[in-house]
């Protein structure tokens, strides 16, 4: 797969498997949700593609594709990677699926009214089989059971309180993504 020897490439040996992980797991809750498997999967493999590159390199990407950045996202290379993959999956993997690319650039923060791709790739980025932390099963076991919407909240809320300990600043598109889903869940 002309794919997965370009993005190994790319990629540090760690976070070459966690991206399998999340393609397969992404595609397996696609099976649940009646999403579409081939782009979970792709998705999930692409979605860290631009997390292992030097700031050089991200800047030589940022002035090749012109690509815009908030100043949350200018601030912080956790934030910028998302954003920057998407254009690399779009530019240089060739991906001309506007739900494959907008899964990637927002799958760390999150967006208002997500679709069902960007959800199922969000949620397999925190939950995929390697992944331990405080309150995992939870998770899995909401997003198991068709509860992908809780399970959502549930880990946009503990982002927020994370990020608040940390005294961070919080990307406002998380808030408007956990907004939505509560304004939506009480409809
Ligand atoms: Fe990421
Ligand atoms: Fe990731």
């Amino acid at each position: 797969m002309v794919l997965d020897d370009k993005l190994k490439k790319m990629l540090t040996q760690s976070r070459y498997i966690h991206s399998v992980n999340v393609a397969e797991y992404a595609r397996h809750l696609s099976e649940i949700y009646g999403a579409d498997k081939e782009k979970a999967y792709i998705a999930g493999m692409l979605h860290d593609c631009a997390k292992c590159l030097d700031n050089e390199t991200m800047n030589y990407y940022i002035k090749k594709y012109d690509i815009k950045l908030d100043d949350y996202e200018k601030e912080s290379r956790a934030l910028a990677h998302s954003i920057i993959g998407g254009y690399i999956a779009k530019y240089e993997f060739k991906i001309d699926d506007e739900e494959i690319l907008n899964s990637i650039k927002y799958h760390t923060t999150g967006n208002e009214n997500m679709t069902l791709l960007e959800k199922i790739i969000y949620i397999a980025d925190l939950t995929e089989k390697d992944r331990d932390f405080n309150g995992i099963e939870e998770l899995r076991y909401l997003v198991e059971n068709k509860e992908m919407d809780k399970a959502l909240l549930t880990s946009l809320n503990n982002t927020i309180s994370l990020v608040i300990k940390r005294n961070h600043v919080i990307h406002p598109r998380t808030v408007n993504a956990r907004n939505y889903l509560i304004y939506n869940a009480k409809k």
